[in-house]
């Protein structure tokens, strides 16, 4: 467990940070590169702004506007309000395309990718070593990713949260906290 975060921000860590860390190393995401996430306001996206940054990445959020301060927050460069703009079909190309809320696919995506560009939307992803999760530890204690937690539930409101995760607008992560809600973890 990385040493700067609460239980409920570390239990937040190793589902939504190893996929986009699966996806972005499946891209073979090099430093300069032009990468447009979408879905990047949920947890998969919020991972994945941020190593897509720590790779040295420019990085394009596909989220709705009530997200844009959250994803520039933790390094969007650009933004696009998906309610506005069909993100397939703009003037631009990218070397990566991060579906993660898995809305598109290739041949939609295809007219914006670079010759060589990559698509990726979590299918087939390569197996999981325990050197990924301390490849996340260390980047998290070195303060370059962080969880990021929408709400904290409690046991007896299981129900709530999965009808809150469910609805499909989170932003980052929802944790169940074990035991009291306002408990000093650290
Ligand atoms: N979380 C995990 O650990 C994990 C692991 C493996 C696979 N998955 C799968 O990956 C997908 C994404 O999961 P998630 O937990 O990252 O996020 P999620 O909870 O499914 O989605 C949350 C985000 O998606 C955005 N969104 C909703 N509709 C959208 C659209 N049409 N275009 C662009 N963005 C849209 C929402 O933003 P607005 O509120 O702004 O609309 C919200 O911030 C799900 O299918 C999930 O089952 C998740």
């Amino acid at each position: 467990m990385p040493n700067n975060l609460s239980y409920e921000e570390a239990a937040a860590v190793p589902a939504g940070g190893l996929t986009a860390l699966k996806n972005l190393q499946k891209a073979n995401i090099q430093e300069g590169q032009k990468i447009l996430i979408n879905g990047a306001s949920g947890s998969l996206g919020t991972y994945a702004i941020q190593l897509a940054k720590y790779y040295g990445a420019e990085v394009t959020c596909v989220c709705s506007k009530n997200n844009f301060e959250l994803v520039k927050s933790i390094g969007a460069d650009k933004v696009i309000d998906y309610s506005k703009e069909d993100f397939t079909k703009i003037a631009y190309k990218y070397d990566i395309v991060y579906d993660s809320v898995m809305k598109s696919n290739y041949s939609q995506c295809k007219k914006i990718l670079t010759t060589n560009g990559v698509f990726v939307n979590n299918n087939q992803l390569s197996k999981i070593k325990v050197d990924d999760l301390l490849f996340l530890k260390d980047l998290i204690e070195k303060n370059k990713i962080k969880p990021v937690i929408d709400r904290i539930f409690s046991l007896d409101e299981i129900v709530e949260a999965h009808r809150y995760v469910d609805i499909g607008h989170k932003k980052g992560n929802v944790a169940i906290t074990i035991g009291h809600k306002n408990m000093d973890f650290y």
